[in-house]
């Protein structure tokens, strides 16, 4: 997908973050779009901004864990948009919580969320993609590439959602289906995630979270651009922010030793 000017974007998570910055570049390069969150009043904040753009917009109120519902909002999205060319499963959520205290309810949450969410979103769009020759976007995260303390749930959903995704591109590619795969992982993004984290009545949660806030740069707006040039060349890895090529660069160089380097540090 060279550009993206007439294509219909399908965005879930649309309503914060990198969602809405990929939905406001999309808008501003002449995509259509079909936005869904969980959260209204973030989606018609969204919604509002991309408007004003020229293009078409939808906002759609989506649980990316609900199975049936993101099954009916592909067809709903059929049915309002007649296509879709380019889908990124990007809603998700964090967990800070050691293994032993996490709450099985938040473990659940999490993988229902960032991993379930990624699979559905997948099944739900990829006969509409195969259909556009368009393409696809899973966004995991430098936490799909390597561990780290108090992030188990998170590091699973999201190792989980780069298999899924590697496995699938794989399958398309023997298959010679027509459908661009893309794998997202960010580094740390200035966006709401810490603040919606779930985190287990974690002791320094609040340092934690204020110390995102204050030291994290990368804004979703620069992640934004960043997928979308990804896109366009069609890569099947797309890391964002320094810290995200650091860690890609120590698991391959150290392998299972990188945590010597890692442990404790950051999210
Ligand atoms: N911000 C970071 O540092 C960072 C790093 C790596 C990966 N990511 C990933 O980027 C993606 C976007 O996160 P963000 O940083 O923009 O966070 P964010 O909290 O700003 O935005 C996430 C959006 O997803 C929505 N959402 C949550 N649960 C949902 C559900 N069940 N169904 C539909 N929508 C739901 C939220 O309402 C919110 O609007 C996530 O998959 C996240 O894991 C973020």
């Amino acid at each position: 997908m060279k550009d993206f000017k007439d294509k219909v974007a399908v965005v879930t998570g649309a309503g914060s973050g990198i969602g809405r910055s990929l939905a406001v570049e999309l808008a501003a390069r002449g995509a259509h779009l079909a936005l869904s969150d969980v959260d209204d009043e973030g989606l018609r904040e969204t919604v509002r901004r991309c408007a004003p753009l020229g293009v078409r917009v939808r906002g759609y109120r989506l649980d990316v864990a609900d199975r049936v519902a993101v099954l009916a909002h592909a067809a709903q999205v059929g049915a309002d948009f007649g296509r879709a060319d380019l889908v990124v499963n990007n809603a998700g959520v964090t967990l800070l919580a050691s293994v032993a205290d996490m709450a099985w309810e938040d473990l659940e949450w999490v993988m229902n969320v960032d991993f379930w969410g990624v699979v559905h979103g997948t099944r739900a769009f990829l006969p509409m993609l195969t259909a556009a020759r368009g393409h696809l976007v899973n966004v995991s995260s430098m936490l799909g590439l390597a561990g780290a303390p108090m992030q188990s749930g998170y590091n699973a959903a999201k190792f989980a959602v780069r298999g899924f995704t590697e496995a699938l591109a794989q399958e398309l590619r023997a298959d010679r289906v027509p459908v661009g795969v893309s794998c997202v992982h960010p580094g740390r993004i200035r966006t709401n995630i810490m603040r919606n984290a779930r985190n287990d009545g974690l002791r320094d949660y609040r340092t934690v979270r204020e110390q995102f806030d204050r030291t994290v740069t990368v804004t979703p707006e620069h992640a934004a651009r960043v997928i979308l040039r990804g896109v366009a060349r069609n890569r099947q890895r797309i890391l964002v922010g320094a810290d995200a090529y650091r860690l890609d660069v120590l698991t391959r160089l150290l392998g299972p030793a990188y945590p010597r380097v890692t442990a404790g540090r950051g999210r």
